[in-house]
């Protein structure tokens, strides 16, 4: 029998969304939820298999062939260049990507700005024709403007709350985010009958919610 099919899915909150969706397109996924350290999950069927990876790291298994299919935010694929194909939006995992900062704090001529998306980060400012120096953090990107590590910040906002609770406001947004199905472009050839098969049963799940 041939592998089954496997699925780099981001731990975390997408990993929880990502339950209800797969099981209303017909696919018994609970064991993604299991409270153990288990890194490979397999359906009890032993069709699907599902590898539990940082959110970051979910293209680069997907693109070097180590799983057929991933579920990645669109923010990680602004940042860095893949070559993958997109082939269905899921619409979970909503949230803004936006600059934000302290409100009425008049800015430097060179303000810095914190983020975990330098790429995106350096060019919206350029784009702008605002110089700006960029700073890469790895998270907690909200501190940097309360502690004078930066005046301004790039980041992900779903609630809102985490700003709010900092006494930051969003200034702009740069882009909308969700959760993408991406595929590895061999294998989305050579496994294309399942693949599509499970595109069309989430693409159903979907439309059905
Ligand atoms: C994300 C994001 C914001 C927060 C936004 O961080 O970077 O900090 O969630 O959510 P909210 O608008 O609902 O408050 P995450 O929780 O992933 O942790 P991190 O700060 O370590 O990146």
């Amino acid at each position: 029998m041939s592998r089954p099919l496997t699925i780099a899915v981001p731990k975390g909150r997408v990993q929880k969304q990502l339950v209800p969706l797969l099981e209303h397109a017909g696919l018994v996924a609970a064991r993604l939820l299991d409270d153990d350290r288990a890194l490979v999950r397999r359906t009890e069927d032993g069709s699907l298999a599902f590898l539990l990876l940082k959110p970051d790291d979910v293209p680069t298994y997907v693109e070097y062939g180590a799983a057929d299919l991933g579920v990645v935010g669109r923010d990680v694929l602004l940042e860095r260049r893949y070559d993958l194909y997109q082939p269905l939006d899921l619409g979970i995992g909503r949230c803004r990507m936006v600059v934000a900062g302290v409100p009425g704090r008049p800015l430097p001529a060179l303000p810095r700005v914190a983020t975990k998306y330098p790429r995106v980060a350096a060019e919206h400012f350029a784009r702008s024709g605002i110089q700006a120096e960029v700073i890469f953090v790895q998270g907690s990107v909200e501190l940097a403007p309360l502690v004078g590590l930066a005046d301004l910040i790039v980041d992900l906002v779903e609630t809102g709350s985490t700003l709010r609770e900092n006494g930051l406001a969003e200034f702009e947004t740069l882009h909308e985010v969700s959760s993408v199905v991406v595929a590895n472009r061999a294998l989305f050839k050579l496994r294309h009958r399942e693949i599509t098969q499970l595109l069309a049963d989430l693409g159903r799940g979907l439309a059905s919610r």
